[in-house]
């Protein structure tokens, strides 16, 4: 199966490329071909046992979407996007490519013809939920998206499922949950502390947290993540009829448990590097996020993520991103 990776030098984009280079299948299929994409090249592993190509060029521009598929990968991972942050501050570029580079792509798919129907996993967010909230979240709960970021996200699901059912692809959208601990520096995201403050301490380093204790987020890790994605790309989507996005599983975890659990995995004075100070508009921006969702469908559908408890974030990211170390 030829694969074709539209964001693949973001950090979920690395992720799966380097897991579908280890396992060289997905699901039942073997890896013919990878193709990475991204607005810089990527660096591609040497002896994945497959071809692998890295293409750089923007999303957004006129032919690019045309080009990427013209050696008609089967499945796509569409990734690319701009982040809340910088969507919420620069409108035309969020819209450029969060939405007019996903139609651009459709299009591009559908005027290919000749049968070429290609299988599309679309990361979509919980942003495309906006309060007022019931206290959990399930699939049936109005698209009411109260940033850019959440509103460029639910276009695209309603593209991907007209697209869909007209039959000119078999997309799949996953409602991903925070991914947490997110490694690297922060990205400029309002909700980039939840990262901040378990990955600094671990690294040495203060960190800032500036919302109360009992605020909570729905979050999951980067390694779940990638599962998520994978079997999205493998499962028969049948059974999803035409409501192709879906709330993804997550644990609803707040940042005092993320605290209790910080130190006692790596001791208080690992915690006590988080210096507390309220900052009152980020509180109300995170309190206007949802805290909990029912995920139903995507359970029916077999979706999983690998941790149980907020010390389970925590373990998974020394393990993956710090090699079992942390400074102590
Ligand atoms: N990380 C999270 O917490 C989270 C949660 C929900 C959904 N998602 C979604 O998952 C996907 C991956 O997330 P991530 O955390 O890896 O994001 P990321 O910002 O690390 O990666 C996104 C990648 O898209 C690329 N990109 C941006 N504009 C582009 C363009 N015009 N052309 C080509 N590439 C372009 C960027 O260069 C970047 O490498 C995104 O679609 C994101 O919206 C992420």
């Amino acid at each position: 199966v030829h694969i074709l990776i539209l964001g693949a030098a973001g950090m979920l984009g690395r992720k799966l490329a380097g897991r579908l280079q280890r396992d060289r299948t997905l699901g039942q299929d073997e890896i013919s071909r990878l193709t990475l994409q991204d607005v810089v090249a990527t660096a591609p592993c040497d002896d994945a046992g497959f071809a692998i190509e890295s293409i750089a060029c923007d999303l957004s521009a006129p032919d690019a979407p045309a080009t990427l598929i013209a050696k008609r990968p089967q499945i796509i991972f569409h990734l690319a996007a701009v982040p809340s942050g910088d969507a919420e501050a620069d409108f035309e570029k969020g819209y450029r490519v969060n939405v007019d580079a996903t139609r651009q792509l459709f299009d591009a798919i559908r005027a290919a013809g000749d049968g070429y129907k290609p299988r599309i996993v679309f990361t979509s967010s919980i942003a495309v939920y906006g309060a007022p909230f019931h206290e959990t979240i399930d699939d049936e709960f109005i698209l009411t998206p109260l940033i850019s970021y959440g509103a460029q996200k639910g276009i695209c699901e309603l593209l991907l499922a007209d697209y869909s059912r007209r039959g000119f692809l078999d997309g799949i959208g996953i409602r991903l949950p925070m991914i947490c601990v997110r490694p690297g520096r922060p990205n400029g995201a309002a909700s980039a502390f939840f990262s901040s403050i378990i990955r600094e301490p671990l690294n040495g380093e203060e960190a800032l947290l500036p919302v109360p204790d009992d605020v909570r987020q729905w979050q999951a890790t980067p390694r779940s993540a990638i599962d998520l994605m994978v079997h999205a790309a493998s499962i028969d989507l049948q059974p999803l009829g035409w409501r192709r996005s879906l709330n993804m599983p997550g644990l609803s975890v707040s940042v005092g448990e993320q605290m209790e659990a910080l130190k006692s995995i790596a001791g208080a004075s690992v915690a006590a590097r988080v210096r507390r100070a309220v900052n009152p508009s980020v509180t109300q921006l995170v309190r206007g996020w949802a805290p909990a969702f029912r995920t139903d469908r995507a359970n029916a559908l077999g979706f999983k993520t690998t941790e149980t408890s907020v010390a389970d974030i925590i373990r998974i990211h020394i393990e993956d991103e710090l090699r079992g170390n942390f400074v102590r």
